[in-house]
């Protein structure tokens, strides 16, 4: 019998989506660069369903059942570059290579435009829910060919996560447009994270609660509108005590977050796209401000203002909680547009109901606000901002004053929560009647001559700024 997809890569990412591909009943071949991985993955877990392993190229490529699905697991960068000349020379047309990995979409256009010449189907496909996802059940964002899709959606399908009953897995569009998806979940993820951590920083710092108490209120944000994978997550880590110490374990973690980065990625794309993604970008540079030792320790002492204690701790925390849920639709707000810009810059037809749909479990940003979304964007596709839409225009309104003072605080004591700030900031930039966009075309304008727009005629001016006429010329 042969082998309906194989595997080759087995770190453990690729050990586990092997796994839960045999689990659901698939006969998987394996194969990995060190012969050892395979033979413990088969010594292991062989009694978990039908496994192939194989020790060369060709023994993995013959292994396989027509048209070949071989899911490669490695490395992104060169590495995935060298599997993939590993093994096309060894396919037919119509053969199938997936990349799961964390590539980045601009490579993925690349190797799928390659692979398409030689007529075999290229399909980048993002992943999410890290080692235990992989296993039981992730998120899978594949791209690449409506074709492709026939044959390998339906495997990819049995073994996502399943919400309701449907699959978190869907075609999200052609060559790059999965790995796009899955860039843009991450700095989503990213922009969650921080939000999470300035709730908790604000919690301690005005309120002074222990970590442990942080977690409790966690907890019960957790049983209403917030409730998801990360503040879940948030809780148990704040509730843990460090067995060494005894202190709590968020006190004995260096505070320099680390990136591997597709947050940072999101960010580039967002410039070079025009997308205000502020919230994302916030995110990733306060990891990279959270890493700066040097300029953090030069700027110890710096002065800041007196704290002086806040007397309603528990209204402050439910305030805590609206501005979090605000900014954190801003987030989603801002990388869903992303999605679209994307989407129309490169010709991905993306459905970004279906996009939320999927998110809905396996994913690390997997969220109950996710039902929301997905209503959101399924009764309106071409919905300008999340931020308009029904639900989120009326929860915004709810949460704006405890938004406006909750940042306010932070400001008066000094604590920073680029997060809110910018989440808020954003929310009031794109309600505004009028924007000070129009002194800046006014400074371009003088210092060099780069012309205006008027609100009451057509065409481009310039005023002769070095005149004492100043006198308007059509540009
Ligand atoms: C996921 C995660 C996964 C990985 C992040 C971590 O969706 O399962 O996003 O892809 O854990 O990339 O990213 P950083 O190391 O950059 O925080």
């Amino acid at each position: 019998k042969k082998a309906s997809i194989g595997v080759t890569g087995l770190a453990v990412m690729g050990r586990n989506l092997a796994r839960n591909l045999a689990r659901h009943g698939h006969t998987v071949a394996l194969h990995n660069r060190s012969e050892q991985r395979t033979r413990e993955l088969v010594e292991q877990f062989g009694d978990e369903g039908d496994f192939i392993p194989t020790y060369s190229a060709q023994e993995f490529v013959d292994a396989l059942d027509r048209p070949r699905q071989i899911v490669i697991m490695v490395k992104a960068g060169a590495p995935t570059d060298a599997v993939i000349e590993e093994f096309a020379p060894l396919l037919e047309p119509g053969d199938v290579i997936v990349d799961a990995g964390n590539a980045h979409f601009a490579d993925t256009r690349r190797r799928e435009a390659a692979l398409r010449e030689r007529g075999l189907h290229f399909v980048g496909t993002g992943v999410s829910g890290g080692e235990e996802g992989a296993l039981h059940g992730p998120s899978i964002m594949p791209g690449g060919s409506k074709e492709s899709y026939e044959s390998l959606g339906p495997l990819f399908e049995d073994i996502s996560a399943k919400v309701d009953g449907a699959p978190c897995c869907t075609h999200i569009g052609p060559d790059g447009a999965g790995h796009f998806v899955k860039m843009v979940h991450n700095g989503i993820e990213y922009a969650d994270m921080q939000l999470i951590a300035e709730s908790f920083d604000l919690l301690r710092g005005a309120l002074g609660y222990e970590p442990a108490q942080i977690a409790e209120v966690f907890r019960t944000w957790n049983t209403g509108r917030l409730d998801s994978y990360l503040i879940e997550i948030t809780a148990e880590v704040l509730a843990h005590t460090d067995a060494a110490t005894g202190k709590p374990f968020v006190d004995i973690v260096t505070d320099q977050a680390e990136q591997k980065g597709t947050g940072r990625w999101t960010v580039q794309i967002g410039l070079d796209l025009g997308v205000p993604i502020s919230g994302i970008a916030e995110a990733v540079f306060a990891r990279s401000l959270s890493g700066s030792a040097g300029l953090r320790a030069a700027s110890r002492g710096l002065p800041g203002p007196t704290r002086v204690p806040i007397a309603d701790a528990t209204g402050f925390a439910d305030d805590v909680e609206r501005a979090l849920y605000a900014s954190k639709i801003v987030a989603y707000a801002q990388g869903f547009n992303q999605i679209q810009a994307g989407g129309a810059e490169y010709g991905w037809d993306i459905d970004l109901g279906a996009v939320a749909k999927i998110w809905r479990g396996g994913c690390i940003i997997r969220a109950k606000f996710l039902d929301d979304v997905t209503a959101a964007f399924s009764a309106e596709p071409g919905l300008p901002t999340l931020l308009t839409s029904g639900d989120f225009r009326k929860a915004v309104e709810d949460a704006q004053d405890a938004w406006r003072s909750v940042v306010a605080t932070a400001v008066k004591l000094g604590i920073p929560t680029p997060g809110f700030s910018t989440a808020l900031a954003y929310y009031d930039a794109l309600r505004a009647e009028r924007l000070p966009a129009a002194l800046v075309q006014g400074q371009r304008d003088y210092f060099g001559a780069h012309t205006y727009r008027r609100v009451d005629r057509e065409g481009s001016f310039h005023t002769a700024w070095a005149t004492p006429e100043r006198a308007e010329h059509p540009a």
